[in-house]
């Protein structure tokens, strides 16, 4: 039996991204088609993506608009890979310019309850024929934004007589517990949801609403991004108050690592870069390098250690610390490049480093994919000293792109990396730095240990090496996605 499965979620590389969310809405799909599914994406019909959809055509009129006059479902695809895409057109809702989430303040828009209730609403109903031609058994929410699809799939069931399975079976994956969705509990009404679910059994999470509470109580399945993760987040220090549930939850809630896309991210066929090159044939590394201190108006200078970021700048990154730990890095001979947006605090921060040290530390605020490609291939290391973090692709990216990666131990960094201690270098495991307290002075010690294994470019290039050969792709990932499909229908 061929399996059908809907993914739900508010974001999709290369239409529409803040950050990993897209890159595995767009690559899991095409993974889970190539293991022979029947996969499809549900969007909101944000700018980007109505304007980046090829072949758009309209399917159905939705019934309900949470407010607004207007929703209708359309089918499109994905140029580049032809992945079937349904968005939902009400432009009253996501026609905006900028952020989808937030508006020109960086505050939460204040109809986000109805903007995503609508999402979630929309794949309840494809669940229910509303595209004739196609019906998914799976319906797969990623994040709170989608997290009513499940509560709106059991309301259908429970119309249909108290007996019935919902039209589809659910599965939840959670990429970051920290958004959790929350609204005042007089949004509940606007929701159309059966009054007895907003419940601590139900959407209610502490008086308010939740959305990405809905997600887990209601799903058949929980997954999160990697398996550490799917640990932490069942205790009190990383749960979110939402530890209990997912404690009591614990044989449904498994941990899946996220892959690479290896035709999005590979040195070898990159044209994003100054220079392709792979583990065979490093020469252009060094090409990329030199662009890259060249781009920032760093010192030219090939055996400078460049330290590399590319990353939201908000607390979950854990940059702050590197902003403490910067000046060694400076005082040792070593460059940084920063590329990121967020946080106006770490944002004038470093801003502020790079005023002080133009010649070794650079800063770009904003968001440009062109330029993450540039700065993983001409960086020799990639910073990712996160506190929480529940894969990260950027670490990912680092190990493909020969920098090698310096993370703390969380989440799927603590799944992905190993630390070059003497005892993983004699044994031939190491494939980057990791530190274990989230301190200043256990960042610094990581720092030391890179520069110490930079200047013994035999073992670099070993460990860099090492990187390079390991295989982060989405089929195996793809096929425990597969199994736990199985599992349900
Ligand atoms: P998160 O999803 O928490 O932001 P991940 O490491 O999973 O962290 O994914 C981040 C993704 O977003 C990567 O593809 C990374 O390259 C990209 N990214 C983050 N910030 C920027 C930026 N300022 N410009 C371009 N790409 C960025
Ligand atoms: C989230 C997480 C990140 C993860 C990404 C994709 O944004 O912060 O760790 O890699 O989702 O799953």
């Amino acid at each position: 039996m061929t399996i059908r499965v809907l993914h739900v979620a508010s974001e999709l590389y290369p239409l529409l991204k803040t950050g990993g969310l897209a890159d595995v809405t767009a690559a899991l799909p095409a993974a889970l088609i190539e293991l022979g599914a029947d996969a499809r994406v549900l969007l909101p019909g944000f700018a980007g993506v109505a304007a980046g959809l090829s072949e758009l055509r309209p399917i159905a009129r939705l019934e309900r608009g949470f407010g607004i006059s207007e929703a209708t479902l359309e089918l499109g695809r994905l140029p580049g890979n032809d992945l079937p895409v349904y968005m939902i057109r009400a432009d009253a809702f996501y026609a905006r310019p900028g952020n989808p989430y937030l508006d020109d303040e960086h505050v939460p828009y204040g109809d986000n309850a109805q903007r995503f209730a609508l999402l979630g609403w929309a794949a309840a109903q494809l669940a229910q024929h509303l595209d004739p031609d196609w019906a998914p058994h799976i319906v797969h929410a990623h994040d709170w934004h989608a997290g009513l699809a499940g509560a709106y799939l059991r309301a259908a069931a429970r119309e249909r007589g108290a007996a019935s399975a919902p039209p589809a079976r659910s599965v939840f994956t959670i990429h970051n517990l920290a958004y959790q969705g929350i609204f005042p509990a007089q949004q509940f009404g606007e929701l159309g949801l059966p009054p007895d679910f907003f419940d601590m059994h139900g959407v209610e999470f502490y008086g308010q609403l939740s959305f990405l509470k809905a997600g887990l109580f209601y799903a058949d399945k929980i997954t999160t991004v990697s398996p550490t993760y799917a640990r932490e987040i069942q205790t009190v220090a990383q749960g979110g108050g939402l530890e209990a549930l997912l404690k009591g939850r614990a044989h449904d809630l498994v941990g899946i690592l996220n892959g690479v896309d290896y035709r999005v991210w590979s040195p070898a066929a990159d044209a994003a870069i100054a220079a392709r090159y792979s583990v065979t044939r490093m020469s252009g590394k060094l090409r990329c390098k030199a662009a890259l201190q060249q781009r920032f108006n760093l010192t030219q200078k090939h055996d400078a250690p460049v330290f590399g970021v590319v990353s939201r700048l908000t607390e979950q990154k854990g940059l702050d610390l590197l902003l403490a730990a910067l000046p060694d890095i400076v005082s040792r001979g070593g460059q940084l490049v920063v590329l990121g947006t967020g946080d106006a605090s770490l944002e004038q921060g470093f801003a502020r480093a790079a005023r002080q040290h133009p010649e070794a530390v650079a800063v770009e605020l904003g968001f440009d994919e062109t330029l993450a490609h540039a700065i993983v291939a001409g960086a020799d290391v990639m910073m990712v000293p996160s506190r929480f973090e529940p894969c990260g692709l950027t670490q990912l990216y680092a190990l493909a792109y020969g920098a090698l990666p310096l993370v703390h131990r969380v989440g799927g960094l603590a799944d992905t990396v190993t630390d070059a201690s003497l005892e993983n270098l004699a044994d031939g495991t190491a494939t980057g730095f990791v530190f274990e307290r989230f301190e200043p002075d256990a960042l610094t010690a990581a720092i030391r240990r890179a520069f110490a294994l930079y200047a013994r470019s035999r073992d670099w290039r070993e460990t860099r090496a090492r990187g390079m050969r390991e295989d982060f792709g989405w089929a195996a990932s793809a096929q425990r996605y597969m199994a736990l499909y199985r599992e349900l229908v």
